[in-house]
C-alpha cells in the first residue's frame, strides 16, 4: 500500500519542476561523489526521483537507471525531460517505495530528499538493502529536521491539514546514520549541509544483514 500522498506531489509537481537547485555547491558535490563511484555497466535504481533532474545528470555514467516516483505528474515531467535530452537509458516507473518490487537487483540505489517523507523508514531501508547486490551502494540525502528545525513540529500538522505539506518526519542526522547501520549498511562517507541539516551519505550493503 502506498501510504504517502501521491495527490499532494501531483499537485506540486508543476512548481517543483521549475524550482532552481537551492544549494548548487552541495548539489554539485553530491553529483561528483556519486559519479566517482559509478561504472558504465551499473544498474541503478532511484527512488522518489521527482522530475528526474538527478537521474538525467547520472544517466551517461551508468548502463541503466530505473527512476521511480509515487507521483504520476513527477514521472511525466521526467519522461518529457529525458526525451528532450535524447536520453534513452532511464526507465521512469510510477510507484511508491512501498509498492515497488522487482526480481532484479541493483548496483546502486539512490534516495534523494525522500526518506524523511516516508512514514515507514525502517521498511524502506530494508527494501533498499534487499534490492541491492552484495556490496552495492546506497546513496541518500535526507533532510534532518529534528535538531535545528524542531520549532516546525507544531506547524507541519497544520500545513498538512490544509493540504500544504506532505507527511514529514523529524529525524536527526545521528539517528539517520544509526538507522542506516541497523539496516545492514556500512557508511563510507557522510556530511551535512544547509539550514535544514541535510545528511548526504554513501553506504555499502553489508551482506550478512537484511
Ligand atoms: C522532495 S521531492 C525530491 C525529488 C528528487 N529526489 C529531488 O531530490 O529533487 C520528494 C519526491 O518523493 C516522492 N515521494 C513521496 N513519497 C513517496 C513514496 N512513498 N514513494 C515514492 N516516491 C515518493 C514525491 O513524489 C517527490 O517527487
Amino acid at each position: 500500500m502506498t501510504v504517502n500522498s501521491a495527490e499532494f506531489w501531483d499537485r506540486v509537481a508543476p512548481d517543483y519542476s521549475k524550482q532552481p537547485i537551492s544549494d548548487t555547491e552541495s548539489y554539485a558535490r553530491k553529483l561528483a561523489a556519486t559519479q566517482a563511484l559509478m561504472r558504465p555497466d551499473m544498474q541503478v535504481l532511484e527512488l522518489g526521483c521527482g522530475t528526474g533532474s538527478t537521474a538525467l545528470e547520472h544517466a551517461r555514467h551508468v548502463a541503466h537507471i530505473d527512476a521511480t516516483d509515487v507521483s504520476a505528474a513527477m514521472i511525466a515531467f521526467g519522461r518529457e525531460k529525458a526525451e528532450d535530452a535524447g536520453i534513452d537509458n532511464i526507465r521512469f516507473i510510477q510507484s511508491g517505495v512501498e509498492d515497488f518490487d522487482t526480481d532484479g537487483t541493483y548496483d546502486m540505489v539512490l534516495a534523494l530528499n525522500l526518506l524523511h517523507l516516508l512514514p515507514d523508514r525502517t521498511a524502506a531501508l530494508a527494501k533498499i538493502h534487499r534490492l541491492l547486490k552484495p556490496g552495492g551502494l546506497f546513496v541518500s540525502s535526507t533532510v534532518c529536521l529534528a535538531v535545528r528545525m524542531w520549532f516546525l513540529r507544531p506547524v507541519i500538522p497544520v500545513l498538512q491539514w490544509i493540504g500544504k505539506a506532505p507527511y514529514v518526519s523529524f529525524v536527526s542526522a545521528n539517528n539517520m546514520l544509526s538507522e542506516v547501520a541497523t539496516a545492514g549498511f556500512e557508511t563510507q562517507e557522510h556530511w551535512t549541509h544547509g539550514r535544514a541539516n541535510s545528511l548526504f551519505l554513501i553506504a555499502a550493503k553489508v551482506d550478512a544483514i537484511g
